[in-house]
């Protein structure tokens, strides 16, 4: 058909339609493409072709062959028609599985999970406004966030499909700072745990012992370091926001490092605050006075966070930031010392002149300075700076073992996550991290397998290439799937 005198081409929607449906008729397999179609289309389609609500096959209107009948509901026949198992037509996917594959579903079982973003949509539905928006927030209008999934999605993988079979099977334990986890993956500190489940950070210690992944404890966590200490079974990393008060700091070191600490990870990448518009609506009015936030909040008189209990010195404003200041921390214990929130290669350099014993690549998951490239953008040349002095470690927008396989393919040693698995512990608890954990490792296990690796020394850059595509993010207009 052509539109008089334009001479252009207009397609009659029907027909597109028809076309659409004699290519599934073509293929039994592209058949159950059927869930996909919008309902709106089945009415007027139905005029067009002989669609029956009989149990059964439908034959193309073109060519006669038999295909599934989209309105066939196979349950309601099942119990009214009692047909013999063998005589079932094929069971369609459920309608919505599309769309939930771009949302998440909202499952009651940690099992159900397909992958992590599955749990932000039950922490979202059962968490209290304030605290989710604490939870899912970045700074300005997203663009760090948003840039952080683009980095991942943006590098492509460049497998190998023929290798030599590993004798030993594969391993994807690694090495940081003299101690060997069963994989790269790590949890990343995150503040106040037990906003999101009153197991708090004690819950993700069981899980993360239980997948013998390493976990990094925040400042301004829920539970003290004893507590998660004891949940995990050994002594994890601990990270710390400094204080003008020198005393104050050291007596937090002396705290945790005679706990046996390990590793003490300082935080240096919210320097000039940020700007956490979603919290400021939300906290609005009363604020944290109000009624409801005071019950949990100030409780008690004189109510402290775990970690600052019984430590007297001035609060306020974190001290200036000088690479002095490295040098102190570092020789205040025994601890190693790792710089968190470094993103160039310059301060990589200087903080392994002032005695860091590792880098740690953040942008504190798009929650602190906006308009940032991401931090796997920024990876590669703080790993050239580092030149294998010491291990690089990355968070920010970690959400798949490929994101993890890309991070160690660019040089870092290990990835972490930060909002997916306190999506896990505010939707099941301990259990959703242990779920959470088992679907990134298993994803990054099936990765070193496409790409038959099998250590994770093997994944090198080789496996790795930009996109020469454009990127397809999951970023959808309900802002969940970052
Ligand atoms: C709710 C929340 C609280 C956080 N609290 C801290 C913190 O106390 N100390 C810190 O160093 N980083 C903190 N972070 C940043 C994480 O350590 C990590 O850098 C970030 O979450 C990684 O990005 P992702 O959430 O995209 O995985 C927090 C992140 C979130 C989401």
């Amino acid at each position: 058909m052509t539109e008089t005198g334009s001479g252009k081409p207009v397609m009659d929607p029907g027909s597109s339609r028809r076309q659409f449906f004699k290519f599934l008729a073509a293929s039994p397999l592209a058949a159950v493409a059927y869930s996909a179609i919008p309902s709106s289309w089945m009415e007027p389609l139905a005029g067009e072709v002989p669609i029956s609500r009989e149990p059964g096959s439908l034959p193309c209107t073109n060519c006669g062959a038999p295909v599934l009948n989209p309105l066939f509901d196979p349950t309601e026949s099942r119990t009214g028609l009692n047909l013999p198992r063998q005589e079932m037509p094929q069971e369609l996917p459920p309608q919505q599985a599309q769309e939930e594959q771009l949302t998440g579903s909202l499952i009651e079982s940690p099992e159900e999970a397909i992958n992590v973003w599955d749990f932000e949509q039950v922490v979202h539905g059962n968490s209290l406004a304030q605290h989710w928006d604490f939870l899912h927030m970045g700074v300005d209008d997203y663009e760090t966030r948003v840039a952080n999934r683009e980095g991942f999605n943006r590098l492509m993988l460049r497998p190998r499909r023929l290798g030599v079979e590993a004798s030993a099977g594969l391993d994807t334990s690694m090495e940081i700072l003299g101690q060997r986890f069963d994989s790269p993956l790590f949890l990343c500190p995150v503040a106040a745990n037990q906003a999101f489940h009153t197991q708090g950070e004690a819950g993700a210690a069981r899980a993360a012992r239980r997948r013998g992944i390493l976990q990094l404890q925040s400042h301004v966590s829920s539970n003290s370091y004893e507590e998660i200490a004891e949940a995990r079974g050994e002594p994890h990393w601990f990270q710390i926001y400094t204080n003008p008060d020198w005393n104050r700091n050291q007596r937090v070191i002396n705290r945790v490092a005679s706990a046996g600490c390990p590793t003490l990870v300082w935080t240096i990448d919210l320097l000039g605050g940020s700007n956490r518009e979603l919290s400021r609506r939300s906290l609005s009015g009363e604020g944290r006075d109000s009624a409801l936030c005071t019950q949990c909040h100030n409780h008690q008189e004189g109510y402290q966070r775990p970690m600052n209990r019984d430590l007297d010195g001035a609060p306020g404003e974190r001290p200036p930031y000088t690479w002095d200041y490295v040098k102190r921390l570092k020789d205040a214990s025994d601890m190693n010392l790792v710089l968190k929130g470094i993103v160039t290669a310059e301060e990589a350099e200087l903080a392994i002149e002032h005695g860091a014993d590792g880098i740690y690549v953040s942008n504190h998951g798009g929650r602190a300075v906006n308009s940032m490239w991401s931090t796997i953008d920024a990876l590669p040349e703080v790993v050239e700076a580092v030149r294998g002095r010491v291990p690089v470690m990355i968070d920010s927008g970690v959400r798949r073992g490929s994101d993890v396989f890309k991070a160690l393919a660019l040089g870092a040693t290990a990835a972490g996550i930060g909002r997916p698995y306190v999506w896990g512990l505010g939707a099941f608890g301990e259990d959703g991290v242990d779920k959470v954990i088992e679907l990134l490792v298993a994803e990054f296990r099936m990765v070193m397998q496409q790409t038959r690796t099998t250590s994770v020394d093997e994944i090198t850059s080789r496996f790795v290439m930009e996109a020469k595509n454009p990127v397809m993010t999951r970023h959808n207009e309900l802002g969940f799937g970052l």
